[in-house]
């Protein structure tokens, strides 16, 4: 038997998508606005499930204390309130799209828990638009 335990979190970050060896106008026709190159903000909201069986002794899948933690060190204070394409370096050269940021996460997440367990990522950049990655 195995139970799904999932964790809410959230962060406020900047970014702009864009591919250098284009020009302003082609990186808007293909971004949209995600190409500003003043950057802007998205309030990203975060989903972090774990999967696996129920723990005998405690009742749980995992702490969920630990999971909180783990998203905080791991995740918000990497990202928070940052420019993600100037200041956190996995997307120094990787556009910062939702989808890349949602592979990010999981990958930092990944080596941190339980190796038997099921790791999901789901990253809402906007309360409609959202992804979801699993390894
Ligand atoms: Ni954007």
């Amino acid at each position: 038997m195995k139970v799904k335990v999932s964790r809410k979190a959230h962060f406020n970050a900047a970014h702009r998508l864009f591919r250098p060896e284009w020009d302003d106008a082609k990186n808007l026709a293909v971004f949209g606005k995600c190409s500003n190159p003043k950057y802007h903000g998205h309030n990203y909201d975060l989903v972090v499930s774990v999967t696996g069986a129920i723990d005998i002794t405690t009742g749980f899948v995992m702490d969920m204390k630990v999971l909180k933690d783990l998203i905080i060190s791991e995740i918000e204070d990497a990202f928070d309130h940052k420019n993600l394409n100037e200041e956190v370096p996995e997307f120094a050269e990787l556009n910062p799209t939702t989808e890349n940021i949602a592979v990010v996460i999981w990958q930092k997440l990944r080596p941190n828990i339980d190796p038997e367990h099921e790791l999901e990522v789901v990253l809402y950049e906007t309360p409609r638009n959202f992804v979801t990655y699993s390894g």
